[in-house]
């Protein structure tokens, strides 16, 4: 996730893009940069400073020329490329006159690099945007002009994008575009705007029209032209405003946690985005660790905390079904106190959204110095835990604002399990077709989660009823376990509520003693092998008095007959079903929490980062 903006017909357009990229930064913060076209010639500079790069960027920029035509500015949150000052946005073409931003991910960037190396051009960056820098060259020196030359470029390329694009020899217009990622334009007098979103422009105007996806906008001063990519005349949907700012930052929503688990199809989408070869073989560029590395291994370990072990616990079942190899899933603050049994066959892999959390990332110091490989699995490019491994996996969820977990949670299952089929890949335990069909099933996932998110007035139905509750059980079998705890600890963060999550098939063996008249059973009942088995435990603690409130699959009449209250989610593979099936449980959190009167952002004796013992 990156923030763009763009400003065009406003002669000191500097503090205008620096403020909009200080209201930006929560989209990423990794580096920065901006391009200005000043007397027909074009003006660049980018920081990467890591967390201030915005505020670097304002001192780059305080000798910057003056008297700006059109202007644009990024803050990046790195998906392709370190985040250094070279892979900063916007990025140039061959002769320096061009400047492009980007916010998404290109899946074909490594044909067209290939393609466009061997035609000449020279590359200084290792993103995928900057193809495209080439791509528009190309198109202009076969006499497009700007807009016709974008236009073509994106007809070449796949993947997400909101882009915007200068030329010093059209030095008042900016050409944008999106696919699948968000892009609003503005317009004030004689200026126009292009942002990430509202609340980059809300300061300079509330005149905002939404541009849809694979729609293109050509801005000049006080005008906005808007086609579809095909070139058919489009008249852009009004905005209407009432936000303040900072419901803005908030898209709108209440919370940054309610912005967050909306955004959880995008971040599914996005760590899925770019993973398949040409013939749809799994082929992970960023991991550093090949089919060399990774064909002798003959255990894995998983190792991370809270949700991220959670997140590591789905992946047990799905790569012991998989790959067949036996796969150990350890909390890093025990870990790294023992003595695991590791050799230099051994995959441990280390699960953390920040990338920085100690306890996580001392086991992953510990499991290396045993001789293991570590691979990282982390939401932040370059983040301590990723430098230090001998390969990275990143999730690509975005910044994640609220305290406890939801969207990376969510991409650290999709990102865990491309791992799984990658090793299947490798040791050849499952056939390319039993691959694709799983992939296949992946792809489906933002929509069915889509569509859990739009049933949250059901839950918050349910959780009205369950306002009295003080005690929680969770229970669930196979990836129903870790859902379970998941949703036990998303209400004890929360809602501050006693919440248990167990494998139900444990409970006879001593909690079942707390079951009376009061407690609440949250059971996790969306299909998968121990189903019937669930069901009968169920069972035994509804004939105890529990209130049972079931997480089923659409249609499945049977879980409905045993419970007082069903919350239902897309069906789904029953190893990809935790993606989609832990939403009513965030959801229900969510609003025990609200209705407790608890704030969702900042749970008490919480930090989103913990980098202590
Ligand atoms: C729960 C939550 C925490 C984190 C845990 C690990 O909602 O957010 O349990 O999952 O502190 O953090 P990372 O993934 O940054 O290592």
């Amino acid at each position: 996730m990156c923030g763009i903006i763009g400003v065009t017909g406003e002669p000191d357009a500097l503090p205008v893009i620096l403020g909009a990229l200080h209201q930006l930064e929560y989209r990423g913060y990794d580096s920065a940069g901006v391009a200005l076209v000043v007397d027909g010639s074009l003006w660049r500079a980018r920081a990467a400073d890591g967390t201030h790069s915005v505020a670097d960027l304002a001192t780059l920029t305080a000798e910057a020329p003056s008297g700006h035509s059109a202007a644009i500015g990024h803050t990046r949150w790195a998906t392709h490329g370190h985040p250094t000052p070279e892979n900063a946005h916007p990025h140039t073409d061959c002769t320096g006159r061009l400047a492009i931003i980007h916010n998404g991910i290109l899946e074909n960037h490594a044909a067209l690099r290939s393609e466009l190396l061997s035609q000449g051009h020279i590359m200084t960056s290792a993103t995928d945007t900057e193809v495209m820098a080439h791509l528009i060259e190309s198109h202009l020196s076969q006499g497009r002009d700007l807009t016709e030359a974008t236009r073509e470029t994106l007809r070449a390329v796949r993947g997400a994008f909101s882009i915007a694009v200068i030329h010093a020899d059209e030095p008042d217009t900016i050409v944008a575009a999106r696919r699948s990622t968000p892009l609003v334009l503005g317009l004030e007098g004689n200026v126009a705007f292009l942002a990430s979103d509202v609340p980059a422009l809300l300061g300079h105007t509330r005149q905002l029209f939404a541009l849809a996806d694979d729609e293109l906008a050509v801005l000049t001063p006080g005008a906005i032209a808007v086609t579809t990519l095909a070139g058919e005349p489009v008249t852009p949907d009004q905005l209407s405003i009432t936000w303040d700012l900072e419901a803005a930052q908030k898209d709108g929503y209440e919370d940054f946690m309610s912005k967050e688990m909306h955004e959880q199809p995008q971040a599914v989408a996005n760590t899925l985005l770019d993973r398949r070869g040409p013939s749809g073989e799994l082929v992970l560029d960023e991991m550093r660790l090949g089919p060399k590395d990774l064909a002798h291994i003959d255990k894995v370990f998983i190792v991370a905390c809270g949700s991220s072990y959670h997140s590591a616990l789905v992946a047990k079942y799905a790569i012991e079904q998989w790959v067949k190899l036996p796969t150990e899933v350890d909390i890093a603050s025990e870990f790294r106190y023992r003595d695991p049994v590791l050799t230099e066959r051994t995959l441990c892999v280390g699960v953390s959204q920040s990338g920085e959390t100690l306890d996580t990332s001392e086991a992953m110091r510990e499991a290396s110095r045993l001789g293991a490989k570590v691979l990282v699995v982390s939401n932040v490019v370059d983040s301590s835990m990723a430098r230090a491994a001998d390969g990275v996996l990143y999730t690509r969820a975005g910044p994640e604002v609220g305290v406890a977990s939801t969207k990376c949670h969510l991409a650290q299952i999709v990102a865990l399990e491309i791992l799984g089929l990658t090793l299947a890949q490798i040791h050849g335990t499952l056939s390319p077709s039993e691959i694709a069909e799983v992939l296949n099933g992946m792809d489906e996932l933002p929509s069915l989660i889509t569509t859990a998110l739009s049933r949250a007035a059901d839950v918050d139905d349910v959780a009205s009823k369950l306002t009295d509750a003080r005690d929680f059980f969770f229970l669930g079998r196979h990836v129903g376990f870790p859902m379970a705890l998941e949703g036990a600890l998303k209400l004890k963060e929360l809602a501050y509520l006693r919440a248990e999550g167990y494998p139900a098939g444990e409970l006879k063996h001593g909690p079942i003693a707390l079951i009376e008249p009061g407690t609440v059973v949250v059971g996790i009942a969306t299909r998968n092998k121990l189903s019937e088995k669930l069901l009968s435990n169920i069972a035994e603690v509804h004939s105890r008095g529990a209130t049972v409130v079931l997480v089923a699959d659409d249609g499945d009449e049977e879980v409905a007959a045993v419970a007082d209250h069903v919350l239902w989610v897309p069906k789904t593979n029953p190893l990809l079903s935790p993606v989609v099936g832990v939403i009513p449980l965030q959801q229900l959190a969510y609003r025990l929490a609200t209705l407790h009167g608890h704030d969702v952002d900042r749970p008490r004796n919480l930090a989103k980062t913990v980098t202590v013992e």
